[in-house]
């Protein structure tokens, strides 16, 4: 690398103090947080084990000129989910999830928002290369009652698994886990996967109390992000699909939950990873499972046995992340069903090459994040910092140039789990470094996403193609709506 061009990186003198003392934070363990608020969860007969609903399609039209055209409603919704009982939600077009938006690549989109809640809000379109004035950051907020249109062109070689989501100062987590979410896939014109069948996996989270009423956030939740007693696929608790012997399906799967970590397994059928957050990956890889972090997308192929004896669980593993109060998952969580059904069927093989990823090339800048804890005063007692600092929507924490691949080392400097999440463009994972070890990641793959355990490192590549302002955060929602999250300037190039 070019130690001048890395020298001039403008946050590379202050990043560096910055950093010295956040180790020393983090070296100091964990902070003690005393007796915190915690839910206590009821038990609610929330109905279970229905055909699983694909996700309604957002209706778009188009305009003389190709223009996508569409509306988003983000309003309070109502439904009962239990007899007798009112759940009062936020949702986009009455829709829970939200509409999926699914377009080819290249698609130009115009969507008419409208804000109808008591608080800001904006629509962030979460791993797609949108310009920066049009990605729903929490400077550019629609006030209650307001409206504004977003509208962006994606480019023609990008396609993925993405979605949308609220994103306003102090808002965030609270707008998602009320029902504010929703998917969108970019597609190839050349897919190899396109003659598979297709179905849609959007897991959330959902807390109800005893009236079945969404709940606001405890303290414990502010600290370990929170989860609810329901874990939904589509909205909908363990649903059923029904599925040919033999068949191989393609399968999109969306951690849209506000902080749970997703080990998913299925055990008795064979699957691949054919795709991450930002398309297909080059050749399928075998999985065992199948790990999601909070805001983490896959695309998997599933292949059933020709003569199947019963029904596939998809489940959630056990996993600790380190959280500071509430109870790890000790449990396996049965999350839907694959039921074999009907005649056997003959699938053609995966292709053994699924597409070409050049790596990205040697980088001319490096830059550093460190996420850390510290202990505070307070109802939360602990800050979650970035950098050693809480997010500041007005100060500009590190800049980038337009085009220019950087080497980001992010690094875990506390005992929780924290998904790492950066805005504008998709990444290169390179290594892992775990107790002083690195390990090189073994396949390439674009991502918006990835998750860091206790004192793990990752070494990424990135490049901003799109000038302006970019945010990188933890995805534990309560932790970037608490401050866990920084503000990148990309300079336009030249
Ligand atoms: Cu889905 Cu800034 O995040
Ligand atoms: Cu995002
Ligand atoms: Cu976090």
């Amino acid at each position: 690398m070019d130690r001048r061009q890395f020298l001039l990186g403008a946050s590379a003198s202050w990043a560096t103090l910055a950093y010295a003392e956040e180790m020393a934070i983090a070296h100091h363990g964990r902070p003690m947080v005393g007796d915190v608020a915690q839910f206590v969860a009821p038990d609610l007969p929330l109905p279970a084990g229905q055909p699983l609903q694909s996700l309604p399609r957002l209706p778009l039209t188009t305009a003389p000129d190709g223009t996508l055209q569409g509306q988003l409603i983000a309003a309070p919704h109502t439904r009962q989910l239990l007899a007798g009982k009112d759940t009062l939600f936020w949702a986009y077009n009455g829709q829970l999830p939200g509409p999926l938006i699914d377009v080819a690549a290249g698609s130009t989109l115009d969507l008419h928002f409208e804000n109808r809640l008591p608080q800001p809000s904006t629509i962030h379109w979460h791993g797609l290369p949108v310009p920066a004035d049009q990605d729903g950051l929490p400077q550019d907020a629609v006030a209650p009652g307001g409206q504004r249109r977003y509208r962006f062109t994606l480019p023609a070689d990008f396609s993925g698994t993405c979605w949308y989501h609220p994103h306003p100062h102090h808002h965030t987590a609270e707008q998602v886990f009320r029902g504010l979410a929703g998917a969108f896939i970019i597609r190839q014109p050349n897919d190899p996967l396109a003659h598979l069948p297709e179905h849609h996996l959007l897991i959330s989270d959902l807390r109800l109390d005893a009236d079945a009423r969404i709940p606001a956030n405890t303290a414990a939740d502010w600290l370990d992000g929170r989860e609810g007693q329901f874990v939904l696929v589509n909205g909908q608790l363990r649903p059923q699909l029904h599925v040919a012997p033999g068949s191989l399906l393609r399968l999109r799967i969306w951690n849209a939950t506000s902080a749970r970590q997703l080990r998913l397994a299925l055990p008795g059928a064979s699957w691949y990873q054919v795709g991450t957050d930002g398309g297909l990956i080059e050749r399928p890889q075998s999985l065992q499972q199948l790990h999601l972090a909070p805001a983490e997308r896959a695309e998997v192929v599933v292949r059933l046995p020709a003569t199947p004896s019963s029904p596939y669980t998809l489940q959630a593993l056990p996993y600790a992340r380190g959280k500071m109060v509430g109870r790890e998952q000790t449990q396996s969580l049965p999350l839907m069903q694959l039921v074999p059904h009907g005649q056997a069927v003959v699938t053609p093989a995966l292709p053994e090459l699924l597409r070409q990823i050049s790596p990205l090339p040697a980088p001319v800048r490096e830059q550093r994040v460190l996420m850390a804890e510290k202990a505070a005063d307070g109802p939360v007692p602990v800050q979650f910092l970035i950098n050693g600092r809480s997010h500041d929507p007005e100060r500009i924490d590190l800049y980038s140039v337009q085009g220019e691949t950087e080497q980001w080392e992010i690094i875990n400097g506390s005992d929780m789990d924290h998904p790492f999440h950066i805005h504008g463009a998709q990444f290169q994972l390179v290594s892992r470094i775990r107790d002083g070890e690195e390990t090189p990641e073994p396949w390439l793959a674009w991502r918006d996403t990835v998750n860091l355990t206790h004192a793990e490192r990752v070494k990424l590549r990135i490049r901003q193609d799109l000038p302006g302002l970019r945010m990188f955060h933890c995805h534990i929602l309560e932790h970037e709506t608490l401050g866990m999250m920084g503000n990148l300037m990309v300079k336009a190039a030249g």
